[in-house]
């Protein structure tokens, strides 16, 4: 590429993160495009609108699940006629899209090793997929370093999403030996590693996570997602990805356990302990997650193909008791 897109996360242009990451002679790259948490159509097409305009042919994307998300839809629409929403699904392109770059500055999403995005735009019972062979990131810098001054909170979220991938693809209907070996490690890693990470930042820990929350979205990539994703996947719910998954994990894992091989079962038993040295409830604070979002968890999951690759069949009832079990208010009829 020789003109590329910068698309960057909120919050690090604001914290003027990028003037102390970028080397001299890359700091003027523009446009500069400024990604929010979850942006929507609009806003993805805005940055889209800015790309074509500075006759872009690439995109470096420095940022989280939300910016990495938006700059793999730059680089589709750049190459490709329509807004983003025509190519909801899987493999509708016409073309491939222009090559991204991708420095990931949270552990977490590991969207970075992976040819989906997904967009959360508000009105729509489920979040916007798409799967497009060529979306996938060139090169993924992985570089524990960034994360030393990330905020405790998006960064417990963030890691929670990763351990939640590296689960899922342990109790994924889909599952193989390939998968199984990425997702085994990238969970024993975590629970390893994620309290030193984000309680002391060690460096050495830092990287460590990083590297495993690519390994749990290259496992989860392919057996695909299950019950924990299939719930957690309405965009009117006011609460973060990453804080979701973490909230609905240990109820998850424990209605799937019996369904699980005895070796991933000491894995996700080692779970409780690592959410106390982490210092983190593992559930809906009191009166977080109320009835409607609890119906929205469970409409969205209704027919939902993650759901159907969760090993462990589940009805309604068992969404809605699995809700009550992870704090969340549940109507006493449902
Ligand atoms: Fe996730």
């Amino acid at each position: 590429m020789s003109k590329p897109a910068l698309v960057v996360d909120g919050g690090i242009a604001k914290a003027g993160l990028l003037e102390q990451w970028l080397p001299e002679e890359t700091a003027n790259i523009t446009p500069r495009i400024v990604c929010p948490v979850n942006p929507t159509l609009e806003q993805v097409q805005q940055g889209v609108d800015q790309a074509k305009e500075h006759g872009c042919d690439g995109v470096v994307i420095i940022g989280g699940g939300s910016a990495i998300c938006m700059g793999k839809a730059i680089a589709i629409c750049l190459v490709n006629p329509g807004p983003i929403l025509d190519y909801e699904g899987n493999e509708k392109l016409h073309k491939t899209p222009v090559p991204t770059i991708c420095v990931p500055t949270t552990a977490g999403s590991g969207s970075e090793v992976s040819r989906v995005l997904v967009l959360h735009e508000h009105g729509r019972r489920q979040e916007i997929i798409v799967r497009a062979m060529g979306s996938e990131p060139r090169v993924a810098l992985l570089d524990g370093q960034l994360l030393v001054s990330s905020p405790r909170q998006p960064m417990l979220d963030a890691g929670l999403d990763a351990v939640t991938h590296a689960c899922e693809a342990l109790w994924a209907r889909n599952r193989c030996l390939i998968t199984d070996a990425l997702a085994e490690k990238a969970l024993e890693t975590f629970l390893d590693r994620f309290p030193t990470a984000i309680n002391d930042r060690d460096p050495d820990a830092l990287q460590d996570i990083i590297e495993a929350s690519s390994a749990a979205n290259l496992a989860c990539g392919n057996t695909g997602l299950a019950l924990c994703h299939a719930m957690n996947t309405a965009p009117d719910v006011p609460l973060a990805h990453g804080y979701v998954n973490g909230c609905i994990l240990q109820a998850v894992a424990t209605f799937n356990r019996p369904r699980m091989d005895e070796r991933h079962q000491k894995l996700i038993d080692r779970l409780p302990k690592m959410y106390e040295e982490i210092r983190c409830s593992g559930k809906f604070k009191d009166g977080e997650c109320g009835e409607k979002n609890v119906e929205l968890f469970v409409n969205a999951s209704r027919d939902h193909p993650f759901r159907k690759n969760n090993v462990r069949e589940s009805s309604d009832a068992d969404c809605y008791d699995l809700l009550r079990q992870s704090g969340a208010t549940v109507a006493a009829a449902a």
